[in-house]
């Protein structure tokens, strides 16, 4: 009798106690549990034959429920069955009017539209893999993308059009077929598309069409400027997008929810998390062209939204709206995403309710990825033992003026303690691969790192520092060096540096992020040197950087100075320019401030300053 009561009430007290000592033990549990489930039925899948993809998945739900709305987009609602069958008239169009054949690349150059989703499916329903190009790149950088992808045929939306005869000349040179998506198209060497679809047939597109695809084939090129140059594309495996796909339906989304999706599909947000999460989850997406802050809670409203998605500036801007009394009225119940800070997450929950936040951290291409699985406010995620067995990560000492980890006598790194920020770094294995970047095996190499802990082991090299807290809680603090973040996107420093160097006046540029008051994220600014003999040249400097660079790249501000610092080690000087930031009171240089209106780089005043940083002038 004494036995059983005390083993009854270990039963009940071990709960307690550990829920006392161990706040977070069940959090701990059940995350591992879905880990396992996830992991379980991923493995299942792998087994199946013939092989199991993407589209198998999507084919499925229409299967499934194929009157089940699927996309809604501007008024218009397509079911499971209507992007099936639109999907294999684009199929079967290209089939007949490309060389395209499974196992090739096409490059998808095209906004949010509900034909980017056609689209992508009937290229996967051919055994093609798709690269996606940002549709705000264009001229040299666009050549770039479309180049390192292999891709031989480019299909392209109507309003990309004239940004593609900008490249023109040089697609005929390399035979790349292009197909822009309008009834009809005049310019020579280009194809329209939509007449062929409109005429296509809208029979399924069988299995052995895609029977030569293994799991290590490419299955899309997401374009990333994680470190350094013109931007590189993450090769993205069938496995790889396989396993990605889980990520809302890990965050218990399930077929009756409706996904909010504007952030861009050419990203990985909106691509995988969003549309490939929708496809696992079988649910509705609500398609926006764009994201508008304004529109936002209304279209939630209207459609009955239930989950939406942010990066970093999202979550700020809907709270930087007017207020409204029925701010708390909405079905939304879950946000997830990354970037967010903890006082804007707060603000978000006052203003908006109790929504549940799940701000995680991953990168395209990085083979490590953490979850915010317990409720702290400004956590990216949280140390689990189990999961730090399964993809071994550690943080390390880094040298931020040098830009290189710190290394100890002996050549190795040197992990930081609790409470410490320091360098992510994660082993490479079989089940943390990391595959590189398409036609770019220098970029490959500089995001491995060797003689970690051991002579001759290997590690995968985020750029991003963050801290483990004493309660073992995970926080994203910088980006180390070459890039910056802005309005959500990764700015390269170099590749900028690159584009301003090829004006006519400048000699060397130093290309940096800087914060500006109210604003997540660092605006760009460079320091730069004039050529001898030569002048800076506001109007001319103006038209040239709008030219080659997208909008979130242009450097606002413009230091002129006599010569680049550099370090002891040759390496830009960028710390200190940093912290001097675009004061002109605080700044002896020169300093030029790129202004929309007047189309120029105007010399920057006081009043400028003051206007900037009152939020005055938007940046
Ligand atoms: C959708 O419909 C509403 C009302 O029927 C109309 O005001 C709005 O302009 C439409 N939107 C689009 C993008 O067609
Ligand atoms: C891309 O390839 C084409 C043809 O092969 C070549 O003419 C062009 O210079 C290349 N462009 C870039 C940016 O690599
Ligand atoms: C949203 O939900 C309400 C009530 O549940 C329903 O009446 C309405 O038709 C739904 N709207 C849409 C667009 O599904
Ligand atoms: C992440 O943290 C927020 C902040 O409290 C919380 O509301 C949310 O529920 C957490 N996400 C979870 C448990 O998935
Ligand atoms: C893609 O997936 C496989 C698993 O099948 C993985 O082991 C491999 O490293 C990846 N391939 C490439 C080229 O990265």
């Amino acid at each position: 009798m004494f036995w059983l009561s005390m083993i009854l009430g270990c039963l009940v007290i071990t709960p307690l106690v550990l829920n006392v000592f161990l706040p977070y033990f069940w959090h701990d549990v059940l995350y591992f549990k879905d880990l396992m489930l996830i992991l379980c039925k991923f493995a299942s899948r792998r087994r199946r034959k013939p092989l199991f993809l993407v589209v198998d998945r999507f084919l499925e739900q229409a299967l499934k429920h194929p009157d089940k709305p699927f996309i809604v987009f501007e008024n218009k609602t397509y079911s499971y069955k209507d992007a099936d069958r639109e999907s294999n008239k684009i199929a079967n169009a290209l089939q007949w009017h490309s060389y395209l054949k499974q196992g090739a690349t096409a490059a998808l150059y095209m906004g949010n539209e509900p034909a980017f989703i056609f689209t992508w499916l009937a290229l996967a329903k051919l055994g093609c893999a798709v690269a996606l190009l940002n549709k705000n790149v264009r001229s040299r950088s666009l050549l770039h993308c479309f180049n390192c992808s292999g891709a031989n045929v480019l299909i392209a939306s109507s309003e990309l059009k004239g940004a593609v005869e900008e490249i023109q000349n040089s697609l005929k040179e390399g035979g790349v077929s292009v197909f822009i998506m309008s009834r009809d198209c005049h310019t020579l060497g280009m194809h329209s598309l939509a007449d062929k679809v409109e005429e296509a047939s809208d029979a399924p597109i069988p299995q052995s069409a895609r029977s030569s695809i293994t799991f290590n084939s490419p299955a899309v090129y997401i374009y990333t400027s994680g470190t350094t140059g013109l931007p590189k594309a993450a090769v993205i495996n069938q496995t790889r997008i396989l396993a990605a796909m889980a990520v809302l339906a890990s965050n218990g989304v399930t077929e009756g929810d409706v996904i909010y999706v504007n952030l861009p599909l050419y990203h990985t947000a909106g691509f995988v998390v969003g549309f490939l999460g929708s496809i696992e989850t079988g649910s509705t997406i609500i398609l926006r062209r764009k994201f508008s802050a304004s529109r936002f809670w209304d279209e939630c409203r209207e459609y009955n939204v239930t989950v939406i998605q942010y990066i970093g500036e999202v979550l700020r801007y809907l709270c930087n709206t007017p207020k409204r009394d029925n701010d708390k009225e909405h079905k939304v119940r879950l946000a997830i995403g990354n970037g967010v800070r903890a006082e804007v997450w707060r603000e978000f929950l006052n203003r908006f309710g109790q929504i549940k936040v799940r701000e995680f951290y991953a990168s395209t291409e990085s083979n490590i990825g953490f979850v915010n699985y317990t409720g702290k406010i400004g956590a990216v995620g949280r140390v689990n033992f189990l999961h730090r067995k399964l993809f071994p990560y550690t943080l390390i000492k880094y040298d931020t003026e040098r830009d290189e980890p710190v290394r100890d006598s002996k050549g190795l790194c040197i992990e930081v303690p609790k409470g410490e920020t320091g360098l992510l770094v994660s082993r490479i294995t079989d089940i943390a691969p990391f595959t590189g970047y398409a036609r770019n095996q220098q970029h490959t190499e500089k995001k491995k790192l060797r003689d970690v802990f051991q002579k001759g082991d290997l590690y995968f090299n985020s750029g991003d520092l963050l801290m483990i807290d004493h309660d073992n809680f995970i926080y994203f603090q910088d980006r180390v060096g070459d890039t910056f973040r802005w309005k959500g996107e990764n700015v390269a420093t170099t590749e900028v540096s690159d584009v301003l160097t090829l004006s006519d006046f400048v000699k060397e540029a130093n290309v940096y992020g800087v914060k500006v008051p109210g604003h997540e994220g660092r605006i760009g600014m460079a320091a730069v040197t004039i050529r001898e003999g030569e002048q800076f040249d506001g109007t001319k400097m103006f038209s040239h950087v709008t030219r080659y660079l997208p909008l979130y790249a242009l450097p606002r501000f413009i230091r002129i100075q006599d010569s680049v610092e550099v370090t002891a080690t040759f390496k830009q000087m960028k710390m200190k320019l940093v912290e001097a930031g675009f004061n002109p009171a605080l700044i002896p240089d020169p300093l030029f401030f790129l202004d929309e209106k007047e189309k120029s780089y105007i010399p920057m005043t006081r009043e400028i300053y003051s206007s900037i940083t009152s939020g005055h002038i938007k940046l």
